[in-house]
């Protein structure tokens, strides 16, 4: 399946990413983003978070082997105490891919997460957080989520390819 945004973001990760740096992902779900973090650290380590067991299983299979990765089943809503400041955070919101649509990120926790994360983040340290306004929750979500990156005073670009397909917001701390 052909998937821009996820690839954009990819790409702004492995980017920003050196080697030995500290990741989180804050919605490890079947763990395809979790992997790529991974890579990108070969000498760093990545938190990953989800609400859903079957998701941290998901993850767990995945990353099978590789010492750089915790999970941790809980919502991003609390940050787990943290070995250092993040270089990066990572949502790609909504349900889990072939999973129960009814999980699905909610606008007021995702809200006090994010500003939780940034607070978080090392001195240049970036959050990438992907929107997908398709569904009901989400397209609140979406809007909610934008109106929050605009306020704020860091750098940020935001992708959007067309009205109603996912958006990507990257946030570059002070
Ligand atoms: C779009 S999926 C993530 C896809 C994943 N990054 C991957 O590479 O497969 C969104 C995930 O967010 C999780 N989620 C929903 N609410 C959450 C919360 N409050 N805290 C942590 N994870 C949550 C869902 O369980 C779901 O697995």
């Amino acid at each position: 399946m052909h998937k821009p945004h996820l690839l954009l973001a990819h790409e702004y990760w492995r980017n920003h990413l050196r080697p030995s740096d500290f990741a989180i992902d804050m919605t490890c779900g079947n763990g395809h983003d979790t992997l790529l973090l991974s890579d990108c650290l070969p000498l760093g380590l990545v938190y990953a978070i989800d609400i859903q067991e079957q998701a941290v299983k998901n993850t767990r299979m995945r990353l099978e082997g590789r010492s750089n990765i915790h999970l941790f089943h809980q919502s991003h809503e609390t940050l787990p105490p943290l070995p250092k400041a993040p270089a990066l955070i990572v949502y790609n919101l909504g349900y889990l891919p072939g999973g129960d649509k009814s999980i699905t990120t909610q606008t007021e926790t995702t809200l006090r997460s994010l500003q939780a994360s940034l607070a978080a983040l090392a001195p240049d340290g970036a959050l990438s957080i992907t929107c997908y306004p398709g569904h009901e929750e989400g397209a609140r979500e979406e809007t909610a989520v934008r109106a929050w990156v605009n306020s704020l005073s860091e750098k940020k670009f935001f992708h959007e390819w067309r009205p109603g397909s996912p958006t990507l917001f990257w946030i570059v701390a002070h």
